[in-house]
C-alpha cells in the first residue's frame, strides 16, 4: 500500500495563467520503515508533490494512490479521512494554530475527525508528550510560547490524529540549532520505535545525511533522481544536481586533498569521527 505516484502531473491554473508545477512523476512510498528526503530548488515542486499525499492537491494527470485508495479527478468526502491517515507539517505550521489553549489546538484534529473530548483529551496529551510539551503548558495560549514551542504543538496536533504516514515540509526551518535537533529527534524516534514511514522536505543536506535513508531529487517537476542517500552523494554525475555535499563529506573531501588521506565517504558526524580516529591509529 503506502503511497504511490503513477505518471503524475499537476498544473496550477490561474485566471489568466497556468504553471505545470509537476511533469510525469513515478514513485512509491512504501507505509512503513521509510525515512526520505525531497530535495530540489526553490520552485522544483516539493511542496506541490507532497499535497498530493494526503489529497490537499489532486493530480492533473495520472493517478495518486494512497493507503489503497485512489484519488478521484475533484475532491469529495470520501478522501477527507486520508488528511488523518497521511499527516502533513507544513511550512511554518505554527501560522495555523487558533485555539486559545495550547491543549485544545492539539485537541483540533482528533475531535475534528469525530473523537469524542475525552478521547481526543488523551491523544492530544500523548503526542504532547512525544513533542516534549509538557502538563504545565496544557492551559497556556499558544501565542505565548517560544516558536519552538509552538512548532512542536503545531506538530502535536498532527500526531494526535495518530498519521500512518507523516510528511513534514521543512519542519525544522527558522529554528535555532538546538530546536531543530530536538525536532529532528523526534521524528527519528517514531520512525525508529514505530516504524513509522517519514517523508521530508528539506533544503539542508546535513540533515539529509544524518537523517535520512532515501533521497528524491526534484529538478523542474521532474524526477531526477531516487534512491539511497550514499548513491546520491557518491553518484558520478552529483554536480548536475546543483546540491551541496553534506559537511562530513566535505572535510573528507578537503583532507584527501590537503592532506592525501584517501577518500573514504561518511555520511554522518559519528562515522566521520570514528574514521578519523582509525586512521589517527594507523
Ligand atoms: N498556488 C500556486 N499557484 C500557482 N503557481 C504555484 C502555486 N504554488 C506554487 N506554484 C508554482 O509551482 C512551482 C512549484 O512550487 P512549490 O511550492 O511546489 O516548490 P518548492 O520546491 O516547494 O519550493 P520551495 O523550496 O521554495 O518551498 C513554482 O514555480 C511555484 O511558483
Ligand atoms: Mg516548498
Amino acid at each position: 500500500m503506502g503511497i504511490q505516484f503513477k505518471n503524475v502531473s499537476f498544473t496550477y491554473r490561474g485566471i489568466k495563467t497556468s504553471y505545470g508545477a509537476l511533469n510525469q512523476i513515478n514513485l512509491q512510498i512504501a507505509q512503513e520503515n521509510e525515512f526520505v528526503a525531497i530535495v530540489g530548488h526553490t520552485g522544483s515542486g516539493k511542496s506541490t508533490l507532497v499535497q498530493h499525499m494526503n489529497a490537499l492537491l489532486l493530480p492533473t494527470q495520472g493517478e495518486v494512490e494512497v493507503l489503497g485508495q485512489t484519488l478521484p479527478p475533484k475532491k469529495n468526502e470520501k478522501i477527507n479521512h486520508l488528511r488523518q491517515k497521511v499527516g502533513l507539517v507544513f511550512q511554518f505550521p505554527e501560522y495555523q494554530l487558533f485555539e486559545e489553549t495550547i491543549l485544545k489546538d492539539i485537541m483540533f484534529g482528533p475531535k475534528n475527525f469525530n473523537h469524542t473530548d475525552e478521547e481526543a483529551t488523551e491523544k492530544a496529551k500523548k503526542a504532547a508528550e512525544t513533542v516534549g510539551i509538557g502538563p504545565e503548558l496544557y492551559e497556556q495560549s499558544p501565542f505565548r510560547v517560544s516558536g519552538g514551542q509552538m512548532r512542536r504543538v503545531a506538530v502535536a496536533g498532527i500526531l494526535a490524529m495518530e498519521p500512518k504516514i507523516l510528511v513534514l515540509d521543512e519542519p525544522t526551518r527558522g529554528l535555532d540549532p538546538r530546536g531543530r535537533k530536538d525536532l529532528l529527534n523526534i521524528f527519528r524516534n517514531l520512525h525508529e520505535t514505530e516504524g513509522k514511514s517519514i517523508v521530508l522536505i528539506t533544503h539542508d543536506m546535513d540533515i539529509v545525511s544524518e537523517y535520512a535513508k532515501r533521497v528524491i531529487v526534484l529538478k523542474d517537476g521532474a524526477v531526477v533522481f531516487d534512491g539511497t542517500k550514499e548513491a546520491l552523494f557518491d553518484h558520478p554525475r552529483f554536480d548536475e544536481f546543483h546540491l551541496e555535499l553534506p559537511t562530513p563529506l566535505k572535510i573528507l573531501k578537503h583532507l584527501e586533498k590537503e592532506v592525501q588521506l584517501p577518500y573514504q565517504p561518511q555520511y554522518d558526524f559519528n562515522s566521520l569521527l570514528n574514521y578519523l580516529k582509525e586512521v589517527q591509529h594507523e
